[in-house]
């Protein structure tokens, strides 16, 4: 599990509710799996209404200037963000994401690698509403600032806790990555995470640096399908 902050600084997640949060919102259950729609309670955006597209374009703009979101999840494809919102009451059960997504009204596909929440509400706004998610190194929950993003694997077992007061409202979507298993992936991150270390001790013009670099790529050449 990644947390990765500042996704959205405090003006893009204030343009980012202007738009969704006056929009028309259904049943989140629109996107649900027939297994997943047992335990989903809460709301969401249309996935092609414009109010969508156009807070996803902007989502997907900020994704693109986060560097440690590119490193850590080494995005191939993205699914268009969707939009979520829990009242009081409203919770998501214990479920795993579908591992192929297709968008509605297109032929896009995924395979769903990653799982990512951009948090979208100040968390002193509302009680409960944490993302617990079951890896394999235990039970993680993170409930985060708004505009900073939860990245972990699709296939891990994970829920929405209740929400006891106010609204938790996020942003969700997948990620394909050109490194599809989780063990390369996270190692290939390690390394790059050590290499700028190094490089911002030693240039990078350091021997070593540039060895460690060409490492880097040589592993994800070995690794990437893009
Ligand atoms: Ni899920």
């Amino acid at each position: 599990m990644i947390e990765i902050p500042g996704v959205l600084d405090a003006e893009g997640v204030a343009r980012v509710r202007a738009i969704i949060d006056g929009a028309q919102w259904i049943d989140g259950n629109a996107t649900s799996g027939r297994q997943s729609a047992l335990a989903k309670r809460n709301a969401q955006l249309p996935e092609l209404s414009a109010e969508a597209r156009e807070a996803g374009g902007l989502v997907l703009d900020a994704l693109g200037r986060a560097p440690l979101f590119i490193a850590a999840a080494l995005p191939f494809k993205i699914f268009p963000p969707l939009f979520n919102r829990y009242a009081p009451g409203d919770a998501f059960g214990t479920h795993v994401d579908n591992a192929i997504r297709i968008q509605r009204g297109s032929d896009f596909r995924i395979r769903s690698d990653l799982s990512a929440t951009l948090f979208l509400a100040d968390p002193a706004s509302y009680d409960g509403g944490e993302l617990v998610v079951e890896g394999r190194f235990g039970v993680q929950s993170a409930r985060l600032a708004a505009g900073s993003l939860l990245l972990y694997p699709a296939s891990t077992l994970h829920r929405v806790e209740p929400v006891t007061r106010g609204e938790r409202v996020a942003c969700f979507f997948w990620v394909q990555s050109m490194v599809r298993d989780d063990g390369a992936r996270q190692l290939l991150f390690d390394l790059d995470s050590a290499v700028q270390a190094v490089a911002a001790d030693r240039g990078q013009d350091d021997a070593a640096v540039i060895q460690l670099t060409g490492v880097y790529h040589n592993l994800l050449r070995r690794w990437a399908d893009a």
